[in-house]
């Protein structure tokens, strides 16, 4: 049997697309809009999804109240209204596409949860352009 169950979240934040050994012009040919040097923001809605066994004396996969701390802990307290290119260590010197993103929002939840479960991370940068991430092969 294969269950999942998922908790929705969101979070805003700015973030400018660049390469610091690029020029400027190099960079809004490849980044475009993205590449503002002045920064813009993104509403991101993210979904995790839990995948294992189902505990036979709860019913529970997982405890959703559990989840959803864990969420608030690993990326609502640190991404939500922040400047992701200056305010979160990791996107210091890694571009914070919504690619980068969902696998650092994986990487720390993977943390959380442990070896008994697998996770996927769905992160919507816009409603139309969104990324599915579930872990290394
Ligand atoms: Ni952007």
């Amino acid at each position: 049997m294969s269950l999942t169950v998922y908790r929705k979240a969101h979070f805003n934040a700015a973030h400018r697309l660049y390469r610091k050994d690029w020029s400027d012009e190099k960079n809004a040919a490849v980044f475009g809009k993205c590449s503002n040097p002045n920064f813009h923001g993104h509403n991101y809605e993210l979904e995790v999804g839990v995948t294992g066994e189902i505990d036979k004396e709860t019913g529970f996969l997982i405890d959703l109240k559990i989840l959803k701390d864990i969420i608030k802990q690993e990326v609502e307290d640190p991404f939500d209204h922040k400047n992701l290119n200056k305010e979160v260590a990791v996107f210091k010197d890694l571009n914070p596409t919504v690619e980068n993103i969902a696998i650092e929002i994986y990487n720390r939840i993977k943390k959380r949860v442990g070896a008994a479960f697998q996770i996927s991370v769905t992160l919507y940068e816009t409603p139309r352009n969104f990324v599915i991430y579930t872990g290394p092969v």
